[in-house]
């Protein structure tokens, strides 16, 4: 998408970290937002911020684990905007520890979110994006942990492999709809991901002991580096959006395994 002036989006996970950065980024194009989070307060703050750089914004508290509040968000942004051009399935949680120790619950988390919530987001804005006929962009927020896999990250890598694959057939898919697709995949980013428990619900083990994060390979960016990244990915319609050379050798060792791992054609 050349132009993003006067376009719409939609950002899940807005009110903190890479989502409000991006929420801010697009404001500065005069692109038209609505943005979601399950933390209302920050939520309203984040969408001062952008309003106050001269776009409208609609703030929907929603949570993305639930379809319903998906197909709601939907409805509340097609109905205030009259059109969806850009959708950012951002909201995403981090939950750390070896997959033999991971309480049942640890999962039902992590997969609603992350997921689940990206999934919520095709079903429920896709079609509709189809329908107007004016093209857009898709961007899912996934991680290097959806490329690469980190001792003590399973559960987390488990979902954020699931975004890459599914961003990836979603850009084959929509090819002839004009809709493009990105996947973000960053390694560090200073924001509040390590703090994730604080929206865990409790119904899924609030009160579960502290969750051990492993360390991370690579330098910590900031949201704005990532969102600048990600400006340039819905501009010029860049599947993969990375953010850290640290992540190449990584890749390209997994990837060399990988074609060591073929057999050989038969002679
Ligand atoms: N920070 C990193 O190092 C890093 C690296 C790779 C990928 N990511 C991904 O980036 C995305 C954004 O995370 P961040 O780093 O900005 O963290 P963050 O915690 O600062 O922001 C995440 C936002 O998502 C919201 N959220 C959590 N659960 C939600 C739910 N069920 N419904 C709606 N909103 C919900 C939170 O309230 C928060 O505002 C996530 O998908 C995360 O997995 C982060």
């Amino acid at each position: 998408m050349k132009d993003l002036r006067g376009k719409t989006a939609v950002i899940t996970g807005a009110a903190s970290g890479i989502g409000r950065a991006m929420a801010l980024d697009l404001a500065r194009r005069g692109v038209q937002l609505t943005l979601a989070d399950v933390e209302p307060e920050a939520l309203d703050a984040a969408a001062g911020e952008a309003g106050a750089l001269g776009v409208r914004v609609l703030p929907v508290p929603t949570d993305v684990s639930d379809y319903a509040a998906m197909r709601a968000l939907a409805d509340a942004a097609f109905d205030h905007f009259g059109a969806v051009h850009i959708l950012c399935n951002n909201a995403g949680i981090s939950v750390g520890g070896a997959l033999q120790e991971a309480r049942h619950e640890d999962w039902q988390w992590a997969i609603g979110v992350n997921l689940w919530g990206v999934i919520h987001g095709v079903e429920a804005f896709v079609p509709r994006m189809i329908e107007q006929g004016q093209g857009g962009h898709i961007v899912n927020t996934a991680s290097m942990a959806g490329l690469i896999a980190s001792k003590g990250l399973g559960i987390y890598n488990t979902t954020k492999y699931a975004v890459v694959g599914l961003s990836e057939t979603l850009a084959k898919d929509l090819r002839d709809d004009g809709i493009g697709v990105s996947v973000l995949c960053p390694m560090g980013v200073r924001t509040r991901i390590r703090e994730s428990e604080r929206n865990r619900p409790a119904a899924l083990g609030a009160q579960g002991p502290a969750q051990p994060q492993p360390d991370l390979v690579g330098r910590w960016i900031s949201p704005q580096e990532v969102s600048a990244r990600v400006m340039e990915a819905i501009e010029t319609n860049q599947l993969y959006v990375l953010t850290h050379f640290e992540g190449r050798e990584h890749w390209d060792r997994r990837a060399g395994r990988i074609h060591h791992a073929f057999p050989d054609a038969p002679q």
